[in-house]
């Protein structure tokens, strides 16, 4: 059976695993050996994931712990604020819970950021586990440790590095994702073929030659390959005060048409795909790269968006990309491509430059 794992070591204390397996849920067991082991464990899970996996979920987990406290969070990116935050950790305070107790967060990026952030938050700290149900999760939002939650001025805008003792994907759990979510995952898996491992590209091609669009465990090498990279790159600088930063190729371009339309309105993997699209025509204008657009646009045919009602709003679209994090002294900072696999850090002296790329943005998603 296919079973692999990669160790991610965020410094000399600090390091985890992170185990991708195919219906072998009950190995996280493993994570859990030991003396010190508390008898309870929190369990924070996604609606959907709750209802389509409770009996899986409870069944294994039941095994490991005797008792199992569990929290069902709303699913979608409403949820990531400051209400449901406060819910979750008034709900883990009225537990009788100890400093040891762990935090399994099983679900998408939604749950895993705002169930980490919880974790995070509460005695300084619990011990946080993801069990990343979403391709996007377990490619990218389980491993790393950014947590955190959206804020009515911008997205992730609260929130803290914390992370986990342990990531846990079992694809099987795919098994129920629908295809707008699969495609939601393909984006983050694209960024890591433009910004490390174009290899990426030819392994997505047999995979839909082949039509193993939405079958799980064909897709274990190419969400080990993207869980690597992810890894690889956290490793070096975990606190993203260097390479991480090339993480967030299209992605400031994407969280302001999150933003910009009220969250959910766009997922986060549709907006980074037309954010990555809005990146390579930069790349184009400002460091003459010869990035070939169709690159990213032979896929929009699996997307099924439309950009057409923020056309009126490219002013508060700028306004938004310079309330992102990565603002440099009031500069736009962009992480654009030199060229395939050659991300780079690049600061935008006018943003009203920025306009010409978000019109030929709109046209191309309407
Ligand atoms: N922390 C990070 O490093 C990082 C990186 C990338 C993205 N993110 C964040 O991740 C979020 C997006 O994550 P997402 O795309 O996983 O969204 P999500 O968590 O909202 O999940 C998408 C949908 O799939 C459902 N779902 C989850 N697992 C399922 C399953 N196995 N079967 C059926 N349905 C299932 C959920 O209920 C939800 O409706 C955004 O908030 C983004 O900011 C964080």
């Amino acid at each position: 059976m296919d079973n692999r794992f990669t160790t991610l070591n965020i410094s000399n204390e600090s390091s985890y695993t992170i185990k991708l397996v195919h219906k072998e849920l009950s190995k996280i067991s493993e994570y859990f050996s030991g003396s010190s082991v508390s008898e309870r464990a929190l369990v924070i899970v996604d609606e959907q994931v709750h209802f389509y996996h409770r009996d899986w979920i409870e069944s294994t987990l039941g095994k490991i712990f005797k008792y199992l406290s569990s929290y069902i969070v709303p699913s979608g990116e409403k949820s990531k604020n400051l209400s449901q935050f406060s819910s979750l950790l008034h709900w883990i305070l009225e537990q009788p819970i100890e400093r040891n107790t762990p935090c399994i967060v099983i679900g998408g990026g939604v749950v895993g950021d705002l169930g980490g952030f919880v974790a995070a938050s509460t005695l300084r700290g619990l011990p946080l586990y993801h069990i990343p149900t979403t391709l996007l999760a377990m490619v990218d939002s389980a491993i790393g440790g950014k947590t955190g939650i959206n804020h009515s001025t911008g997205k992730n805008l609260i929130g803290s590095f914390y992370q986990p003792i342990g990531v846990f994907a079992d694809t099987h759990f795919l098994s129920t994702l629908n295809r707008k979510e699969w495609t939601n995952g393909l984006s983050e898996i694209l960024k890591y073929a433009f910004i490390q491992d174009k290899g990426i590209f030819t392994n997505l091609e047999e995979l839909f030659a082949q039509n193993y669009d939405y079958e799980p465990p064909k897709w274990l090498d190419v969400i080990y390959r993207s869980a690597q990279i992810k890894s690889e790159i956290v490793a070096v600088d975990a606190l993203e005060k260097g390479t991480r930063e090339f993480l967030n190729f299209g992605h400031t371009f994407g969280h302001a048409i999150e933003n910009i339309a009220d969250y959910g309105t766009f997922s986060h993997g549709e907006a980074i795909f037309a954010g990555m699209y809005a990146a390579i025509l930069t790349s184009n204008k400002f460091l003459n790269a010869k990035i070939d657009p169709n690159l990213i646009l032979q896929y929009a045919y699996r997307y099924n968006f439309s950009l057409a009602s923020i056309r009126y709003l490219i002013p508060d679209l700028i306004e938004q990309m310079k309330r992102d994090k990565k603002v440099k002294q009031s500069h736009i900072r962009l992480i654009l491509l030199q060229d395939i696999e050659a991300p780079v850090a690049y600061i935008i002296e006018n943003e009203n430059h920025l306009s010409a790329v978000w019109e030929q943005t709109i046209d191309t998603f309407s």
